[in-house]
């Protein structure tokens, strides 16, 4: 079974972990999805120096770290000196930027779905997507991941390494009928910014069988109004307060 095929209801998808309440893309918010009964989990990936993956949003540490430049320019080693709780101070300092590899390690004895967003854009980092492919096949996690980029060239990359995992394009703005753009390169899921997320959108994208995961989905008007629209999955950095709004309306 594909990532979520088959499901009835919206699927709640972490952001990041859960960023709204943990730090982001460490493993206390993976942790936290998985406690408060998050269907999925969304990260980011780049390349260290040495070129492992590792989970971290940005391209240089500042915001998220007390660390300073860029991540390609540390080796994993150097890059786990650091704090990755930033934004939480005291609360979680002993909170580190994990692998992708020891996340996958984590998730492999869970039940967790996972949307790996290769953060390649700005960078080109190559060979990234042979290196996350053969991680995800040494822990046989094919059937519950998704990979997403706003790169979709490396979409097509992932797609021809592996085409049984599905790939989703992100994007930010109104394309014409993303599910034929989305079938032409391979990809199966649309990940739009939440404006984009229009209830015609979601009617159309069901009719052809492509799934519809908007990003990020915070507010509780938002979350509601896409659960009621039939919305795949939302991808919220508040998985908690999304999942009862979900049971409130079952
Ligand atoms: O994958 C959905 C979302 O995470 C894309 O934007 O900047 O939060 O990675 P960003
Ligand atoms: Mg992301």
């Amino acid at each position: 079974r594909q990532f979520g095929e088959g499901e009835q209801q919206t699927l709640i998808i972490a952001h990041r972990g859960s960023k709204g309440t943990h730090p982001e893309n460490t493993m206390v918010a993976f942790l936290e999805a998985l406690e408060v009964g998050a269907e999925g989990i969304e990260l980011d990936v780049h390349l260290s120096k040495d070129g492992i993956p590792v989970v971290i949003h940005d391209e240089t540490l500042e915001r998220t770290t007390n660390g300073k430049g860029w991540v390609k320019d540390y080796t994993v080693e150097e890059l786990k000196c650091f704090e990755a709780s930033a934004e939480f101070g005291a609360e979680h300092k002993e909170a580190t930027i994990p692998t992708l590899e020891e996340t996958l390690e984590w998730l492999a004895s869970t039940q967790l779905l996972l949307n790996i967003e290769l953060k390649n854009g700005l960078l080109p980092y190559p060979t990234m997507e042979e290196k996350i492919v053969e991680l995800v096949n040494k822990y046989s996690l094919e059937e519950r991941i998704i990979f997403s980029s706003f790169n979709h060239y490396s979409l097509v990359k992932l797609h021809q390494l592996q085409p049984e995992i599905e790939t989703a394009i992100l994007f930010m703005e109104g394309l014409y009928e993303p599910w034929n753009y989305a079938k032409s390169i391979g990809a199966k899921g649309l990940h739009c910014y939440l404006p984009v997320a229009q209830p015609l959108l979601l009617q159309r994208a069901r009719e052809e069988g492509t799934p519809v995961r908007p990003f990020t989905v915070n507010e509780e008007a938002h979350i509601r109004a896409l659960i009621q629209g039939g919305s795949s999955a939302i991808i919220t950095d508040f998985p908690e307060k999304a999942l009862q709004i979900r049971r409130s309306l079952a």
